[in-house]
């Protein structure tokens, strides 16, 4: 088989076939997939009957399994998480607002997998926004208010225990097994304009949300700062948007693109597989 890829023909994104993700890849496909996966940033693997243990595999041939703080993991699988919503559910969508996973931890992840299960026949899209892109289209005023400057990450105000997940939310009734806990409240920081630790290629990296502010700055300056650079880096110019199907894989570079989820799918379930691929 040859592997082919092709780019999705919106700001970031490929899609690749010619690839049979249900069995162990040979190094060469590694080799490719990860370099068209640094070049497009979210590469989408459709029609790959993948088991949980496939799904282990893939992950493992990128990097290490990365470390889920907040999520419990499925029966027999410690590094797969379920993102599930029931059809009956009303509880906001998880994972709505735009985020790069878990950019408050010392060391983030390169990427996430994800793996669709159940998928409702509308709506339910992933939407994927390119931080090279944002970055280089970036208006010079914006950008010299962002140099040199350090965020402040923190996973409080979704994980903590009075944060969107917590036990206010849990004893809603969200199917999703999220464990929010005081862990969430600790701190960590990095540049805003990063440099990607592989190709070397300056990005922006995370946004308001699980950045909470910005070193040195009072909140109120800072979180005017955030939400402009929010309210650029989301824009349609930059985005991906990703229509899942049944047996499809996509993985992400959560050091080039920010993602969210999105709804539109009311009496329908969604559920997909995720792993994460730590830091290397
Ligand atoms: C996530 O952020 O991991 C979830 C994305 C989605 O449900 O589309």
């Amino acid at each position: 088989m040859t592997i082919k890829i092709a780019p999705t023909g919106q700001a970031c994104g490929a899609v690749v076939t010619g690839v049979d993700l249900t069995k162990p890849l040979a190094s060469v496909d590694v080799g490719t997939i990860r370099a068209a996966w640094l070049e497009h940033h979210v590469l989408v693997f459709p029609n790959q009957p993948m088991t949980d243990d496939d799904l282990e595999q893939f992950t493992l041939s990128f990097g290490p399994f990365g470390h889920d703080p907040f999520f419990g993991s499925i029966p027999g699988h410690e590094h797969i998480a379920a993102i599930q919503r029931d059809a009956d559910e009303t509880l906001p969508i998880f994972a709505e607002s735009w985020h790069t996973d878990w950019s408050f931890q010392e060391h983030p992840p390169q990427g996430t997998c994800l793996f669709g299960i159940t998928i409702p026949p509308n709506g339910g899209d992933t939407h994927f926004a390119d931080q090279h892109l944002a970055l280089d289209a970036m208006p010079e005023s914006l950008r010299e208010r962002l140099e040199g400057k350090i965020a402040v990450h923190s996973a409080r105000l979704p994980y903590g225990p009075d944060g969107a997940y917590g036990a206010a939310d849990q004893a809603k009734g969200r199917s999703m097994d999220i464990r929010a806990s005081e862990e969430a409240l600790a701190e960590q920081r990095h540049p805003i304009l990063r440099k990607h630790p592989e190709t070397g290629r300056l990005g922006i990296f995370g946004t308001f949300g699980y950045i909470v502010g910005i070193d040195g700055m009072a909140s109120e300056e800072a979180n005017a700062l955030l939400r402009d650079l929010h309210a650029w880096q989301g824009r349609e110019d930059f985005q991906y948007v990703h229509k899942w199907q049944e047996n499809m894989l996509v993985m992400w570079d959560n050091r080039s693109v920010l993602h969210r989820a999105s709804g539109g799918y009311d009496g329908h379930a969604r559920l997909l597989h995720r792993t994460t691929i730590g830091a290397s």
